[in-house]
């Protein structure tokens, strides 16, 4: 089967790439241009060729699917492809109609002309997957565009439209609109006499070489300690500015394999495909029924109603908010209208988005305001009492068919939904503080949420910008539930030799965007205290340290009250080490009878990693998640967790579970041992030698 359709415009041959959505060159895309061009070069009528792409893409690139597979080196592969095209005998002009990127672009800058719709962005996004443009971009989009300009779309990885590169040898035409009809009359005006221009022929001038690479290795210095691509980007380009043409590519392939091989890229690799398994649920077919979603209502005006709201009328849609008392109300959505200020002060909204997006959002005090909302999301107290209450308001008000969502931390979902009418309606909408920043949606499915409501949710999710995962009800759901147990551990380092600075430092070494102490700060202390009081009740055999404890009883509630596990200066965010909370934690040792011992970073990095790990993987176990790349994804996405290790569960892999396990047995001769039992699961896989990443798939 070949992906490309060849039609003749007179003495032109069209071809087509046809691979929806967006055209990647698979081994049937790149098998129908080469039978393509075979066809233009035997008929001797045919003078040029013209490469587009169906739909509104010209190309998306390689078929990342294809990675690692026999597929990937079917003939042609692409480097074979590109050959041909820029070795052919009879002018190929690539008419860019849309986007264009990775292998796409370089297909393109393979061709002796290029046309462009001026919308088409255009990019070589390699980078973000960890890798570089392996098929020639670094050496000839150098030449084609400029050093400089080359070197930021390759090391950002961003596109840029064709507009904006309408004044460089990249484009020889950028047009508005018929951008096939544009390459045609390029080629026939022409007369059969275009001649067969190639980058790799071009020098790229660039005076101050040394210097402006030596500036662009400067500028991605703090990033290259954990993303080693950008510095072979900067490698790369400057081969293409100081050497010849093949020199610079065999540098370019060289350093492709390297990356290719290495663990970033591989985690790179894992979260893009783990973000896009994410919306697939397993028992919920992709065609099933959404129902539709045009306007929302937000039942609490608080720290996350508002961030809530602000969601939807960034996504266009309406959002009434309802609250109990005026007051609330109007002290909620001036946050709101705040929040909207800073961006426009920022230059991030223009006055009239910042107008429509203010007039969006409504308030009231009255649910028969709400009556016809599709979607309504509760952001009131995390009290059990007063959720019943809304829900069951809400199944006398809320109109039929409307999703009815909780947006609790901690609460069980299905006894939420058990005072309606409608259970099948209820799920779970749990956002991340900030809410409107914030990127993951953690989907809660109850026992008897409808598939369509979840499908709806995964949809709705998408609409907002956010990656939606789903979890099963349980203490926590996926994210929260990891944190706590990740938490206490923490506090247990507390009390045999470690102080939360030190803490904080190794796991941000590691990656983490911010250490334990310095989120409690920041999402606040008495949330997990309010936590830790209900499972000291739930779990009075289950030990914890005392001093998160000590810490809130002393009203440090974190930034909010200018101290928490840090001193704060007031007005600011810097966290000052605390002699105060030094002097705590010491006292806790002291009272537990223990003798502080130094804990090396290493150790904080394997006690918090294995704990995130240990838990994840009952919640794999139990089918609160679906996939272990799911409970990746809400690390990524929700808790910081550096996406260069592609996740928890992807770098248990990387570490190997044997040695995971191993580790925890040791862990378990020391203090604390009842939290370092192996779950049932990872023991399974030790004995069956395998990863969590076959887990599910042949389990
Ligand atoms: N704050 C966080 O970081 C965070 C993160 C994720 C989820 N959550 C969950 O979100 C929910 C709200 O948390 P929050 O931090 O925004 O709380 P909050 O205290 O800031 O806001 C709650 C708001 O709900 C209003 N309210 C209370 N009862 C109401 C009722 N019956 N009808 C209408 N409005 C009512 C209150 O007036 C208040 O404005 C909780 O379930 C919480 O667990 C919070």
């Amino acid at each position: 089967m070949t992906s490309a359709d060849y039609t003749l415009h007179g003495a032109v041959a069209v071809i087509r790439l046809d691979n929806a959505p967006v055209n990647t060159l698979s081994a049937s895309v790149r098998k129908g241009i080469a039978e393509g061009l075979e066809r233009a070069a035997d008929t001797e009528s045919v003078s040029a060729v013209v490469l587009t792409g169906a739909g509104s893409n010209f190309c998306g690139g390689a078929d990342v699917t294809e990675f690692g597979t026999p597929q990937m080196r079917a003939a042609p592969d692409l480097h074979d492809l590109l050959d041909l095209v820029e070795g052919f005998g009879k002018p190929v002009i690539a008419a860019l109609n849309g986007t264009a990127l990775g292998g796409g672009l370089e297909l393109a800058m393979c061709c002796h002309y290029r046309v462009a719709l001026s919308s088409a962005p255009l990019g070589l996004p390699e980078v973000k997957l960890g890798l570089l443009p392996g098929a020639g971009g670094t050496q000839r989009l150098p030449r084609l565009a400029g050093a400089e300009r080359a070197l930021n779309m390759i090391v950002s990885g961003n596109p840029v439209n064709a507009r904006e590169l309408a004044q460089t040898a990249l484009l020889d035409r950028v047009v508005d609109a018929d951008v096939v009809a544009a390459a045609v009359t390029l080629a026939a005006n022409a007369d059969g006499k275009l001649p067969l221009k190639k980058a790799r022929d071009i020098s790229v001038v660039l005076p101050n070489a040394e210097a402006f690479f030596d500036f662009a290795r400067g500028a991605i210095a703090p990033l290259a300690k954990h993303y080693p691509a950008p510095a072979k980007c900067i490698d790369a380009v400057e081969a293409a500015v100081l050497k010849p043409f093949e020199e610079g590519m065999k540098i370019e392939a060289a350093a492709f394999a390297e990356l290719l091989q290495g663990t970033v890229s591989k985690a790179l690799r894992h979260v893009f495909f783990a973000t896009r398994a994410a919306s697939k649920v397993p028992d919920v077919p992709s065609g099933t029924a959404t129902r539709p979603i045009r306007s929302v209502a937000v039942i609490g005006a608080g720290t996350m109603g508002g961030g809530i709201a602000m969601n939807f009328a960034n996504a266009g849609l309406r959002v009434t908010v309802l609250e109990t008392a005026q007051a609330a109300l109007d002290k909620g959505l001036g946050v709101v209208k705040k929040n909207y200020e800073s961006t426009l002060k920022k230059g991030r909204l223009t006055p009239a988005q910042f107008e429509e997006r203010l007039a969006l959002i409504g308030g009231t005090l009255s649910y028969d305001d709400i009556a016809d909302a599709d979607l309504v999301i509760e952001a009131v107290f995390e009290d059990m009492g007063v959720k019943k209450q809304v829900f069951e308001t809400l199944d006398r008000k809320a109109k039929v068919g409307a999703i009815l969502a909780s947006n609790t931390s901690t609460l069980d979902l299905d006894q939420i939904a058990a005072v309606t009418q409608r259970p099948q309606d209820v799920v779970g909408l749990h956002f991340f503080s900030p809410a409107n920043v914030t990127k993951l949606l953690e989907i809660v499915r109850g026992a008897k949420t409808a598939k369509d409501v979840l499908a709806t949710a995964l949809a709705v999710a998408k609409q907002i910008k956010k990656i939606g995962v789903v979890a099963g009800v349980c203490d926590g759901f996926i994210g929260n539930r990891m944190l706590n147990a990740y938490f206490r551990q923490m506090g247990f380092l507390l009390d045999a030799g470690a102080l939360p600075q030190q803490i904080d430092r190794a796991l941000e070494n590691f990656g983490f965007a911010m250490g334990p102490f310095r989120v409690a700060d920041l999402a606040g202390n008495d949330i997990g205290w309010a936590i830790r009081k209900r499972l000291y009740l739930e779990h009075p055999d289950k030990p914890f340290s005392r001093i998160p404890d000590r810490i809130c009883e002393l009203g440090r509630f974190g930034q909010k009250t200018g101290a928490g596990w840090y001193d704060y200066k007031p007005g600011e965010r810097a966290a000052i080490p605390s002699e105060t909370v030094t002097k705590i934690v010491l006292e806790e040792s002291e009272r537990l009878g223990l003798q502080r011992r130094k804990v090396s970073d290493e150790e904080i990095v394997e006690r918090a990693l294995y704990s995130l790990i240990n838990e994840g993987a009952r919640i794999l176990e139990e089918g609160v998640a679906s996939r272990s790349s799911d409970i990746d994804i809400v690390y990524i996405a929700g808790y910081g967790f550096p996406d260069f290790r592609g996740g928890p569960m992807f770098y248990a892999d990387t570490v190997g579970l044997a040695n995971i396990v191993r580790a925890m047995r040791g862990f378990a001769k020391g203090y604390r041992p009842d939290a370092w039992k192996p779950a049932p699961l990872l023991q399974r896989l030790v004995a069956e030698n395998r990863g969590f990443a076959s887990w599910g798939k042949s389990s």
